[in-house]
């Protein structure tokens, strides 16, 4: 599979505008009072209950009446049913269990929203199997994969929970998701909104399709991050693929490389040099992803700031070939191993298995097309063309589908989504995926809040004590906002009656 593939796998979250300034969202927040309920949480306070609801495997064809059982996971301790409100989380390409547990922020608003939280794990994904072992055996079975789909699970699965839970019948919902989960959060909202007042889009870019923003932004956010911490560590991360291209030449040159970078399997053609390249861009991408100011486990087990750590051995370019590949083996194993276990770098494993990459790669060649290109210079990492043909061929080889780019756009609206209403964009400054989000206010209601120092959806995670006070901030702006849908609800709930 070509690079591209791999790295929407991969990056299948998480992007944030380079050097974008405070909005003045933000600046005009210095006197917005920091919600009460930031307290950090006991971890392991994340009790729920997991439940399953049976949904049809085609919402829209009448040919099969199929259905399977879509989990979702649910906590009502901080609930009322009185003047309360649900968060329901729009949940994207990986087990939920993961999520819920990378989604703190929910949690830690729930008693100032008197909230019943729920997150509903999406189709082919997790425990949400519609074909059982079967689901991802070929194209036949995969065919119910689709952003459509799944907000149709979503919308039947809220009316499902006001019917089972007396009191939840006449409470808004609000919509809640990250990276993809914030596209779908997004999408609901546009595409339901009779079943959402408002929804929470994090880090989702929803413009990261066809040409809308130019395929080389997400390389170049990343590369900033890198040169932000230390000019010489993009420096050194530029020079390193002619030095492995030049090792690639002979076989004691690969010999010498898969010992170096202590690699599982040793390489033995200059395709698995493509390959170890690849796997090399996507770990610096990872990294970027999730620099968080503090220690997390969201795609590996990472320490705080990870690029700053990486970027300690990377501050010397100017060293000879062999020097320069042993510093990014120290480099590398600041993301492979920070738990010390490690006992050699698998160029198999990038990102933590409760992700579902295979049904990722499906939905990247079908509806998900992301254009990537890099060209060495407004970046670090070697030029690479965005090649829709072959990437085209690429799919059908694997799946047997071609993918149709401009479809997303088609079905929900591209830059022409004025005519909606309620949503919050957040983005993280240091998020690639920054690059195709909403990073401007488009109306009064379609609101864009910029977060500087922060990765992928930091504000929805759980508030900790090394957050920057800018995630604070948008934090307290998105409760602001959502407090004012349930007041909206609950004043024209009133007029009716
Ligand atoms: C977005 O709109 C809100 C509400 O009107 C406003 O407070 C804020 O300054 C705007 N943000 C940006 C990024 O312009
Ligand atoms: C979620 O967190 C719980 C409690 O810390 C942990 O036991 C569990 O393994 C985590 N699950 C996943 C899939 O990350
Ligand atoms: C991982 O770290 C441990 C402890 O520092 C070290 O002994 C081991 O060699 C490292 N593994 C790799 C693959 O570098
Ligand atoms: C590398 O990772 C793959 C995929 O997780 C796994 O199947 C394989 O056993 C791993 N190889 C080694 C040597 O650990």
């Amino acid at each position: 599979m070509g690079r591209c593939v791999l790295l929407f796998l991969l990056l299948g979250f998480l992007m944030s505008g380079v050097a974008i300034p405070l909005p003045p969202a933000l600046r005009a927040l210095s006197n917005v009072r920091l919600s009460t309920s930031f307290t950090s949480l006991p971890s392991g306070d994340m009790e729920h209950s997991i439940r399953y609801v049976q949904q049809k495997v085609d919402h829209f064809g009448f040919k099969t009446d199929r259905t399977f059982k879509q989990r979702y996971l649910i906590a009502d301790k901080h609930w009322k049913r009185d003047g309360g409100s649900i968060l329901f989380y729009t949940g994207n390409e990986g087990d939920i269990v993961w999520i819920c547990n990378n989604t703190g922020f929910m949690w830690d608003v729930a008693e100032e929203l008197k909230a019943m939280l729920v997150f509903a794990e999406h189709r082919y994904y997790g425990k949400s199997l519609p074909f059982g072992a079967n689901s991802f055996k070929d194209s036949k079975h995969m065919n119910f994969l689709t952003s459509e789909q799944a907000l149709a699970d979503f919308a039947q699965l809220i009316r499902h929970l006001k019917r089972t839970n007396p009191g939840a019948d006449n409470q808004p919902v609000i919509a809640v998701g990250g990276s993809y989960g914030g596209m779908l959060a997004a999408w609901l909202r546009m595409k339901y909104p009779h079943m959402v007042v408002g929804a929470l889009a994090a880090s989702a870019p929803i413009w990261q399709f066809e040409d809308i923003v130019p395929c080389g932004v997400f390389m170049k956010i990343v590369t900033t991050d890198f040169r932000k911490n230390d000019p010489d560590c993009s420096e050194s991360i530029r020079r390193s693929w002619d030095a492995m291209n030049r090792f690639s030449r002979t076989g004691a040159g690969l010999r010498w490389l898969s010992e170096a970078l202590q690699l599982c399997t040793p390489l033995t053609s200059s395709q698995d040099v493509q390959h170890l390249k690849d796997w090399i861009s996507e770990t610096w991408v990872n990294l970027a992803v999730v620099d968080y100011p503090y220690e997390a486990n969201f795609l590996q087990p990472l320490p705080a700031w990870p690029v700053k750590e990486a970027c300690q051995y990377l501050k010397n370019p100017g060293v000879s070939d062999t020097q320069l590949l042993q510093n990014i083996f120290q480099a590398l194993n600041v993301y492979y191993n920070y738990s010390g276990q490690a006992i050699c770098l698998n160029m198999s494993e990038t990102s933590t298995s409760s992700m579902g990459h295979l049904s990722w790669s499906y939905q990247a060649c079908t509806e998900m097309v992301v254009p990537f290109c890099s060209n060495g210079f407004d970046d670090m990492f070697e030029p690479h063309t965005w090649d829709l043909k072959k990437f085209s061929d690429d799919c059908f080889n694997l799946w047997g589908v071609k993918p149709r780019p401009s479809w997303i756009t088609t079905m929900y609206g591209g830059k022409n989504i004025n005519s909606h209403t309620n949503i919050i964009f957040s983005n993280g400054d240091l998020d690639p995926w920054s690059g195709g989000g909403v990073t401007k206010n488009i109306t009064d209601t379609l609101v864009a809040i910029t977060i500087r120092e922060a990765a992928h959806h930091l504000d929805l995670r759980a508030n900790n004590a090394f957050d920057p006070m800018s995630v604070q901030l948008a934090r307290s702006l998105e409760v602001k906002y959502m407090k004012q849908w349930i007041r909206d609800f609950y004043s024209s709930l009133r007029k009716k009656h």
